[in-house]
């Protein structure tokens, strides 16, 4: 299975929508094999964005990742980084489609809610950036035949 790495940012967890952010990737199937509330440190903020470090965005994409705790999730499932990606909606909340995370909460072009890796590469690079391996558990494979017929 995909493994993509989710930043549920300092916006939603000053408004109070961690765990109805955290459900609807539940809710969709996908396993959690990584969780923590923390507050990034600068110098690790700069290491997730650096793809758009010298764009005029980035010194303020850092200020706004560093000004409050954060929650990040290690996810796992079928098509894990597309998926969560269509789930989240465009960058620019106020162009996301509704029923996605950002087109329901959010109306910022900056302070839109949610983070998710956009590759294979970055996925990689960004869980080892924020958990240790021994941090993530094992996925179960217990109760994934509800969530997709294995029988072939
Ligand atoms: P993310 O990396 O956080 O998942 O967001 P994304 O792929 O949808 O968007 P990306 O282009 O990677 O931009 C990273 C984050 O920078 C902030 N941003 N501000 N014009 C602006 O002021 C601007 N553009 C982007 C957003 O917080 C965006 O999520
Ligand atoms: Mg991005």
């Amino acid at each position: 299975m995909q493994k993509t790495l989710v930043i549920i940012k300092p916006d939603s967890v000053k408004r109070r929508l961690v765990g109805e952010i955290i459900s609807r990737f539940e809710e969709k199937g996908f396993e959690i094999l990584g969780l923590k509330l923390m507050a990034i440190p600068e110098i690790l903020a700069r290491k997730n964005y650096s793809e758009h470090e010298g764009k005029d965005f980035f010194e303020k994409l850092i200020t706004f990742m560093t000004s409050g705790p954060v929650v990040v999730l290690a996810i796992s499932g079928k098509n894990a980084i597309a998926v969560t990606r269509t789930m989240m909606g465009k960058t620019a909340c106020h162009e996301a489609a509704p029923g996605t995370i950002r087109g329901d909460f959010g109306l910022s072009n900056r302070f839109n809610l949610i983070h998710g890796s956009d590759s294979h590469e970055s996925a990689e690079r960004e869980i080892e950036l924020f958990f240790n391996k021994n941090d993530l558990i094992d996925p179960e494979q217990t109760g994934l035949q509800w969530i997709y017929d294995l029988s072939d």
